[in-house]
């Protein structure tokens, strides 16, 4: 039963106030829940329906006294209510069994202690009530447990009373100042304790953030406390949005399905998100902390104080807000350098996993037209597609120009459920002579239509003109329901260098002088010609600088002009890129090479790097003007998914040999500037996951792992034993990893003792005990091993199929991050992921369904695996039992 958003209507009751009472039991939990209600007068009369999912239904009262009412599927109807527009008291008392909620939605117990999960569709799994966005409330809750067990009692808002009661229970009241979507509540009641912050904003309120995690885990949230004022002082620095609220509660817990929630003032997060110690946690983890802190804590403003209208919205405030955290981490970063190197990190997301979407069956539009199951809809096209939208808003207007209008944004919206065009609308209303403004209602087709652009570059020099001339043509192949696309908004930031790399300044035709060497075009229509005058010899053109677009840019370049680019471009994202393109096409060029045959044992064993290449990332490493997280994105090859989305029928053998042969290359040509990097990049000091310090470790730890890859070809057990040396003493995680890693991608002998190490060291820290099973799910295969080791995984004490970052750790590194052994010819792996997807779906429908997308680009796969993995989806499909989430992935997956 598919849901469309051209049938949006305004709902016909509104409900004023909520007062909830909690008497809670893991096994039966009471919840008596007290609305105040009025029929909305805007729409025409009907009976009230209540979504309910999985409730015991015990009594329900208006105004006190008795009524009629029926159930009609999951909805509690009632017809028979007080004529009139006056409000009315309707109170519906309820049970539901906490213990037994797998799904994590709704309220649900991990560890002993409660937590709530609402958005999308969860708190119709606490109590009947219009579960839609826009019906906002003001929420009075009342929880009461056992005082040993449950010490701590919290929920949105104020604590406004707290006390004993008989039998050794207790109970706390909280009152919520603002009004809220019913996605937004929240309660958590358990063992915990709180590191606490006091902090002043601006204008002087004093405001208590606390962060709640498991008594032995205080010590790791010393990061997730910064990163939480810094991302207040930032809001209110950068956006002008101050804290609203006099607390503002971070909770942990373990089993979670996504990475966290932003509940109004009690914000609840997967502990990997939260805890960090230098010992446990990588630079990556600090670095994710501190975006999804900063991200959440944006969504007060941008998706709490304005939310959405319904769900088809989402990307309002999830699109806005990845780009508020994105531009957080940036400012943070604080270098030019550092801040490309967060951007291309976030495209390297984007490209890696928001282009296969939107070339795949479940491509849909920023704001989607229909939808089976909402849940699926939380995608990287929502979030990260959607933040890419945002930004070139940013790019069209400037950065002044956005922030007038964040400002009238929340002048006309503050407290509303509203959609994806009232915020275009304010950003282009506030900037009425800019480019957005002038082309809004097409610049809008990036909200409705689906597919990712492409962008094709060709330039013409013309030495008598002394004139260059660009022809850019655009073009958007059809995605499922949408057989034609209209023409995109797209801002090019261009640039153009000598042959020597000099910057050019830049003159179009008509123009009296010249100007700035980088300057944003705009395109708008399927294509358009620029011609630059005052050009003294054909330039080398760096095009879509920054990635200023969502858009797959096609230009041939000579390698003579990517080795320039690399070189000197002035943009770093281009620079990269440069690098990017030359390796990518060694790669598909060596793949699509007949005359390169693959061993019977799946080696491909051909020199494929030319010298130029190798050189090129030689002046790379040795260049002392770089920093060392730069030249660590450059010296890494393009992942093998990437390069699956370039090709139109994929061998991920082949591609997998392919990339491994390229890296043992680039191992052996540069070991010595290896050896270099090593020990140049060597932290100094105590730890600190500052930029400057994790690009050396990462540099270094990518220059261990070469320099691991080198050893396994050379036979030198140096470094290996260096390796496995690092491993034993590392200071930290990062380069304790960073080591594991480097022995088990080699595949040396070290490998399984450094393991056995890992887990004695570590088997009281869960979220350490996930990467040791994620290493090893994602390890190189040979000769088919790791799938049985996989099986072998899951059959240790320390797995668990219920903990959603536990089977993530197992089955998500070998289904969906390993695909040299995930796509075996045998099909072994596509029955183990349709298995798991099955045997996932009975306890947790989110999470399995996000496995099902394992295999959305089946339809490019070369046989056998384009046969195996067809049957491996349509024996999903075959159960009748399916939940709707997975129901419809695998539907959409076989349809044509
Ligand atoms: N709004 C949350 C965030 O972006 C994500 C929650 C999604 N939860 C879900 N069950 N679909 O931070
Ligand atoms: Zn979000």
């Amino acid at each position: 039963p598919a849901i469309h958003r051209a049938d949006y209507q305004a709902p016909a009751w509104w409900i004023d106030t909520v007062d909830l009472t909690f008497d809670l039991d893991p096994a039966k939990t009471r919840v008596l829940n007290k609305m105040r209600l009025r029929r909305n007068p805007d729409v025409a009369a009907q009976p009230l329906r209540l979504d309910g999912e999985e409730l015991n239904l015990a009594r329900v009262m208006v105004n006190g006294g008795g009524t009629s009412f029926k159930m009609e599927g999951n909805q509690l109807v009632l017809e028979n209510l007080p004529e009139g527009t006056e409000p009315f008291d309707l109170e519906i008392f309820t049970t539901c069994a906490p213990a037994k909620n797998t799904q994590l939605m709704g309220l649900y117990v991990s560890q002993g202690t409660f937590f709530t999960q609402c958005e999308a569709e969860g708190f119709r799994r606490i109590t009947y009530f219009l579960d839609r966005p826009d019906v906002m409330a003001s929420y009075t809750v009342t929880l009461r447990a056992d005082k040993a067990l449950y010490p701590v009692l919290l929920s949105n808002g104020n604590l406004v009373d707290s006390g004993a009661m008989e039998d050794g229970r207790h109970f706390a009241k909280w009152v919520d100042p603002h009004k809220k979507p019913c996605y937004l509540f929240a309660l958590v009641a358990g063992k915990l304790v709180a590191r606490e912050q006091k902090i002043r904003s601006r204008s002087g309120t004093e405001h208590l953030l606390q962060v709640y995690v498991r008594p032995g885990d205080l010590g790791k949230t010393e990061h997730a406390m910064n990163s939480l004022m810094h991302s207040v002082a930032w809001d209110e620095a950068r956006f002008g949005l101050p804290l609203d609220l006099e607390r503002f509660m971070i909770v942990a817990t373990s089993d979670f399905n996504m990475g966290a929630m932003e509940n109004k003032g009690l914000n609840i997060f997967n502990t990997k998100y939260v805890l960090a110690s230098e010992a446990t946690a990588t630079d990556t983890d600090f670095g994710n902390i501190e975006s999804v802190v900063g991200h959440e804590y944006f969504h007060n403003w941008t998706g709490n104080r304005v939310t959405c209208r319904d769900w088809f919205q989402l990307s309002l405030k999830e699109g806005l807000t990845v780009f508020r955290d994105q531009e957080f981490s940036q400012d943070l970063a604080g270098s030019p350098s550092a801040r490309a190197v967060k951007r291309i990190e976030d495209v390297r997301v984007l490209r890696t996993a928001q282009f296969p979407e939107d070339a795949g069956p479940m491509a849909h539009p920023v704001r989607p037209d229909s939808y089976i199951e909402i849940n699926n809809f939380y995608t990287v096209t929502i979030y990260e597609k959607g933040a890419e939208v945002v930004r070139m808003m940013h790019t069209l207007v400037g950065r002044e120009g956005f922030a007038k209008g964040m400002k009238l944004y929340f002048e006309r919206h503050d407290g509303q459920a509203v959609t994806c065009d009232d915020f275009a609308q304010a950003i282009a209303d506030a900037n009425p002579t800019s480019d957005l403004a002038r082309l809004l209602p097409q610049f809008k087709r990036w909200y409705s239509q689906a597919g990712t652009p492409r962008v094709q570059a060709t330039g013409q020099y013309d030495a008598a003109a002394r004139s260059y001339t660009l022809t850019l043509t655009q073009s958007c192949a059809p995605t499922p329901g949408q057989s034609t696309k209209e023409p995109f908004v797209i801002p090019v930031e261009l640039g153009l260098l000598s042959a020597s790399g000099a910057a050019l300044p830049l003159q179009m035709a008509g123009e009296s002088a010249a100007g700035a060497a980088s300057r944003t075009v705009v395109l708008t229509e399927p294509t358009q010609t620029l011609t630059f005058v005052q050009v003294d010899a054909e330039p080398v053109p760096s095009l879509l600088r920054n990635f200023s677009a969502p858009v797959v840019l096609d230009i041939d370049y000579t390698d003579a002009q990517l080795l320039t680019l690399l070189a000197h471009d002035a943009d770093a994202f281009n620079r990269w890129e440069a690098g990017q393109r030359l390796a990518l096409r060694t790669a598909i060029n060596a793949i699509a090479d007949s005359a390169y045959a693959t061993s019977a044992s799946g080696i491909f064993d051909h020199q494929v790097l030319g010298a130029d290449f190798v050189e090129a990332m030689r002046s790379v490493l040795r260049n002392p003007a770089l920093d060392a997280a730069f030249k660590e994105l450059v010296l890494t090859l393009p992942s093998e998914t990437y390069i699956a989305e370039q090709l139109d029928v994929v061998d991920p053998q082949r591609i997998h040999a392919v990339r491994e042969a390229m890296r043992e290359q680039l191992a052996l040509a540069l070991q010595t500037d290896w050896e270099r990097a090593w020990e140049q990049n060597q932290d100094t000091g105590g730890y600190r996951p500052d930029p400057v310090s994790s690009g050396r470790r990462a540099l270094s730890g990518l220059a261990l792992h070469m320099l691991c890859i080198a050893a396994r070809r050379t036979g030198d057990v140096v470094w290996p034993g260096k390796a496995y040396q690092r491993f034993k003493v590392a200071a930290n995680m990062t380069d304790r990893f960073n080591a594991l890693t480097a022995l088990v991608a080699s595949g040396s002998e070290l490998a399984a003792p450094a393991l056995a190490r890992f887990h004695a060291l570590f088997k009281d820290e869960p979220l350490v005990i996930d990467k040791w099973f994620a290493l090893q799910a994602g390890a190189p295969d040979r000769g088919g091993n790791v799938l049985p080791a996989v099986r072998q995984l899951m059959q240790h004490p320390d797995f668990s199929l219920k903990n959603p970052n536990r089977a993530r750790s197992v089955i998500f590194s070998y289904c969906s991050a390993n695909p040299g052994a995930f796509h075996r010819a045998d099909a072994a792996g596509y029955v183990f992921w349709s298995d798991r997807v099955i045997e996932l779906d009975a306890i947790n429908p989110q999470v399995a369904a996000r496995l099902a997308r394992a295999l959305d680009r089946w339809k490019k796969l070369a046989e056998p695996w384009r046969s195996g993995a067809r049957e491996a989806i349509a024996r999903v499909a075959a159960r009748p039992d399916l939940s709707n989430d997975v129901r419809e992935v695998v539907t959409r997956a076989l349809a044509d």
